[in-house]
């Protein structure tokens, strides 16, 4: 266990088990012409990991991005914490009790490790590096404070030694967890990750698998992954999406049981390592 696990900033204590729920409802999404999703509606429950999978293409991404106000679905209600989210803007995620990672990494080239992860601490962080700089703290007793969780949130994901390099000097797989590291130093409810276990090794996923399961003591999170054993072994809750619609949702046993999963991956099974490795969102560096 962490530091993270035992927060010593946190306001959270263990005597209250997370309550958040994040409800989408009917989202409908389309592209121009392209229809990424159609009438997908998934709950996540409070100290839940729920799954989202799928062939390539299925729509994950987009639904993810919904939820963390990236795209701005054409149908459809988001629900967080019973508050409709009408016009959500990723910059609100971090006041909202939001915290993400995207596909690929998305660390700030510029800013060290230990200044990317003290900027996702930031409650009005904005997605912009300069807005990034400006909300790092001016007084010296917050800096400190900032640092000091910055740097436990590192140690967790046993990155620490790593602080003071930039993003591109460092291995794609530490860049991930670095990535981690920033999204945990909020103290989230909701924890967003897209694909966290592409380009990592056998036994780096499985220390990530313990660590998001550790995780749901104390928040939600919606994991995106097509590393199906990773899927079947954290998630309370699995929905499957095919050419954008729901095909599939429930337990990871009832899910695998499906036939209609077997179905919508039996194409993509021979393609055993996806070609969505090298697919970088958002982000400023690559690996
Ligand atoms: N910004 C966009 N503009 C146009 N079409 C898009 C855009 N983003 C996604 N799409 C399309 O929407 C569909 C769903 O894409 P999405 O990225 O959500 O899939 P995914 O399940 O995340 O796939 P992968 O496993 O490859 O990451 C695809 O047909 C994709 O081409
Ligand atoms: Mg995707």
């Amino acid at each position: 266990m962490g530091p993270l696990a035992q927060p010593a900033g946190s306001q959270r204590t263990t005597e209250s088990p997370p309550t958040a729920r994040l409800e989408m409802t009917g989202i409908s999404v389309a592209f121009g012409g392209v229809l990424a999703l159609t009438d997908v509606s998934l709950t996540v429950e409070p100290g839940q990991v729920h799954g989202l999978i799928g062939p390539n293409g299925a729509g994950k991404t987009t639904l993810f991005n919904v939820a963390c106000g990236l795209v701005r679905p054409t149908e459809g209600r988001i629900v967080w914490r019973g508050d409709e989210l009408r016009r959500l803007k990723p910059a609100q995620l971090t006041r909202l009790g939001i915290a993400r990672t995207l596909q690929g990494v998305g660390l700030f080239p510029l800013m060290t490790v230990l200044e990317n992860v003290m900027v996702g601490a930031h409650r009005h962080a904005k997605a912009g590096f300069f807005s990034a700089l400006v909300a790092l703290p001016t007084s010296d007793r917050d800096e400190r404070r900032l640092r000091e969780r910055a740097m436990a949130a590192l140690a967790e994901l046993d990155a620490e030694q790593y602080a003071g390099r930039y993003p591109g000097s460092l291995p794609y797989p530490v860049q991930k967890r670095v990535a981690l590291a920033r999204a945990l130093v909020a103290d989230p409810d909701l924890l967003l990750l897209d694909e966290p276990a592409s380009g990592l090794s056998e036994e780096e996923m499985n220390e990530l698998g313990d660590l998001v399961r550790g995780l749901s003591d104390r928040m939600s999170v919606l994991l995106v992954e097509h590393h199906m054993d990773l899927v079947m072994r954290v998630c309370d809750r699995i929905t499957v999406l095919d050419s954008g619609v729901q095909i599939a949702a429930g337990t990871p046993a009832e899910v695998q049981a499906d036939p209609a999963v077997t179905e919508a991956y039996l194409g993509d099974a021979v393609e055993a390592e996806p070609t969505h490795a090298t697919t970088f969102e958002g982000g400023a560096t690559r690996g």
